[in-house]
């Protein structure tokens, strides 16, 4: 009998956040479809507060930036101005042996197929777009997409969004949802999905201030990594060549993190100048210049992109959180994004500390999403919160009986302190504000 390979840090992680009830296959009872993925209980919640986290930097500390929420199917000339009709596509090439499909600017193609060495076929183009049909007929005069970017609902929206908040230029729109690319190679769990969540911001400026802002969103983002708690050792700037720029971007740099599976791009900071809003007005026929009441001038003004996907943001905090010690796994999550901020345990199923946890629990869920448990032997629990990424348990033993004081445990140090029981929302609160 052959010997079971070992598992991979990615192995483990994979199979952790589906036994905790963090990320399922999707439709597994069919056997699953390749890259799409489901949020569960607690997935859920750690999303939820990524995109919070993320929301409350750009649109609720600051006063220029506004949200919106575009639909996901456009005026399909929206995608023939963006250029992703023409220019989203990817060389693929197959093996003709083991019908491996491959993108052929990532491998070496004079070196034949990278799994069999067999011959390969001509390079295709490919276009990552999902098209449907809009109503009951399916032809060409009713195709639209699937956005392959949230970025086109901002452009669109620019003069909606600006008249309405009466911003003035340098100003920004963010957005969070939904995108869709028929990826060549999808992989890596939720790294590289066909759907995923887009986290992005544009920020319009003047021309010619584009460069300084481009500096000021570079080193905004890199700092906000630290509010998700992830180590600064682990990332990086990657700045394109020529060769990598996208075909709106006059620069760009990527916010790399080191993965189990190498240094890999988790956002983009784009300078796109005025490319998507010219085009807009070239194909829409309306004049999209913004009226600089300051200069006296007519101008369309250049965008600042900063762009991330939600479910990429994921990944990189789950595995820069797995822990492995000699006698537990934890997820040293950040408070701020751990799904359950705290979970409630009687020590005993007797005496009335059942009654008191449940107390100490409802005292909490209004503020939290709590967890009470009285299942099992205490370290038991721990170990259970531990994998969760719970950063607080607290228990409610005989000494609660008699001065109303209950153990905190903090999850990474697993220290302990006592507490009056009446202090404990504040504690949270003080704790998980930072
Ligand atoms: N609007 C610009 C834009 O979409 P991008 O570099 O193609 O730029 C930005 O994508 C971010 O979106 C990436 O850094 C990544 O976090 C996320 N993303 C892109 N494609 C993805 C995919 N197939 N699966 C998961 N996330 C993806």
């Amino acid at each position: 009998m052959g010997k079971k390979p070992t598992p991979t840090v990615m192995d483990k992680l994979v199979s952790l956040t589906k036994r905790r009830g963090f990320i399922f296959q999707s439709s597994e009872i069919y056997g699953g479809i390749n890259s799409c993925y489901d949020y569960g209980p607690l997935g859920v919640e750690m999303k939820k507060n990524i995109k919070e986290l993320w929301w409350k930097s750009m649109v609720y500390e600051r006063d220029d930036i506004e949200g919106i929420d575009a639909s996901i199917l456009m005026h399909p000339r929206v995608w023939e101005a963006s250029g992703h009709v023409e220019g989203f596509t990817d060389p693929l090439v197959d093996c003709k042996k083991c019908k491996m499909r491959w993108r052929a600017d990532q491998i070496d193609v004079s070196k034949g197929c990278p799994n069999c060495g067999g011959e390969l076929t001509e390079p295709r183009m490919f276009n990552l777009m999902f098209k449907t049909f809009m109503g009951p007929v399916e032809d060409q005069a009713h195709v639209v997409y699937l956005r392959p970017e949230t970025a086109q609902g901002i452009y669109v929206n620019f003069h909606n969004v600006r008249e309405a908040s009466r911003q003035k230029v340098p100003f920004g729109i963010a957005q969070i949802g939904k995108a869709f690319r028929n990826e060549i190679t999808p992989g890596n769990f939720i790294f590289r999905t066909r759907e995923f969540e887009q986290m992005e911001m544009q920020f319009f400026v003047k021309p010619g201030t584009d460069e300084e802002w481009f500096q000021y969103w570079k080193e905004k983002r890199m700092a906000w990594y630290e509010r998700l708690g992830i180590r600064k050792e682990k990332l990086r700037f990657h700045q394109h060549g020529e060769d990598e720029l996208a075909h709106y971007a006059k620069a760009a740099f990527d916010i790399e993190y080191e993965f189990p599976f190498g240094w890999s791009e988790i956002e983009g900071i784009h300078n796109r100048t005025d490319f998507d809003l010219k085009r807009h007005q070239e194909y829409s026929g309306k004049d999209l210049r913004y009226f600089d009441q300051e200069a006296g001038e007519k101008y369309l003004p250049y965008v600042i992109e900063t762009s991330t996907g939600v479910d990429r943001l994921m990944l990189t905090a789950l595995v820069d959180a797995y822990t492995e010690e000699p006698d537990r796994v934890v997820l040293r999550l950040k408070p701020q994004i751990a799904p359950i901020k705290a979970a409630v345990f009687p020590l005993v199923k007797r005496d009335g500390m059942p009654e008191i946890a449940h107390q100490i629990t409802d005292s909490l869920r209004k503020d939290f999403k709590v967890f009470y448990d009285e299942s099992g032997s205490v370290g038991r629990r721990y170990r259970r919160q531990d994998e969760a990424g719970t950063p607080y348990c607290i228990t409610v033993d005989s000494q609660t009986l008699e001065d109303g004081t209950v153990t905190v445990r903090e999850r990474d140090s697993m220290e302990q302190i006592r507490l009056s029981k009446d202090k404990v929302l504040e504690f949270l609160k003080e704790k998980l504000d930072k």
